[in-house]
């Protein structure tokens, strides 16, 4: 028997854009587990972040996988650019594609995990039909495009919601929580069948930010596998 042990990824958005290469050894130093890579066009969210010259720039620096959430319009446009710029999994957003199955084909046949990501407002029920072709669904906690922002609480109800749909057809499907997530609510979203915890400010924001990586990768629950 062994406990099922979480993933942490923090999130380069709330990172020192002047000291990245610091803040990318820190991570590559710490518990952590992958690199969370905020890809946004300011025409899905309001917002842009960065693009691949500098996905690329972390990528050289970084000794964990790249988990890429793509905010943007017709991602099927930058699958192939994102792989080759270092990408081990692709996230698309459920609303920004129309032919979901082919793009998630299209994701696997570069050699990526193929993840999904579900705006606050999206029922996980729409993924009925693809679950068996997804690795992870990243439930969006926050309304994308900005770090910092407060946790919604019906992330909860979502989290079991789509545990229940995976269950006998996709056991071993990833279930990441972007947004708002701290110690405070680590513990409950584990419980409740999250197995991936992305984290932006409250890691970078840390004056100990590797302990605070730390704590979340130690969060205790009482989930067991056998
Ligand atoms: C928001 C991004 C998140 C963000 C999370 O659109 O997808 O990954 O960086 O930041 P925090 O952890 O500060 O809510
Ligand atoms: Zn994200």
């Amino acid at each position: 028997m062994s406990a099922i042990k979480h993933l942490i990824a923090p999130s380069v958005l709330a990172a020192d854009f002047a000291n990245l290469s610091k803040d990318i050894q820190m991570v590559n130093e710490s518990e952590a587990d992958w690199f969370h890579i905020d890809i946004m066009d300011g025409v899905f969210v309001p917002n842009i972040s960065f693009g691949f010259p500098v996905m690329h720039a972390i990528s050289k620096h970084a000794t964990k996988p790249l988990d890429v959430h793509l905010m943007i319009v017709d991602p099927d446009r930058y699958l192939k650019t994102c792989k080759d710029n270092g990408a081990e999994i692709i996230t698309v957003h459920y609303e920004a594609c129309t032919h979901l199955h082919r793009t998630l084909a299209e994701i696997k046949e570069l050699g990526c995990k193929a993840g999904v990501a579900l705006n606050p407002h999206t029922s996980v029920q729409l993924l009925k039909d693809v679950i068996q072709d997804i690795d992870l669904v990243c439930l969006m906690s926050v309304n994308p495009g900005f770090g910092g922002q407060k946790f919604i609480e019906h992330t909860y109800t979502k989290i079991r919601e789509l545990r229940a749909l995976a269950a006998g057809t996709n056991d071993n499907l990833r279930i990441e929580i972007d947004g708002g997530v701290t110690t405070a609510n680590a513990a409950k979203l584990i419980r409740a069948g999250a197995d991936v915890l992305v984290a932006g400010s409250f890691v970078f924001n840390s004056d100990t930010p590797k302990e605070t990586i730390k704590e979340l990768k130690a969060i205790d629950t009482d989930i067991q596998v056998i």
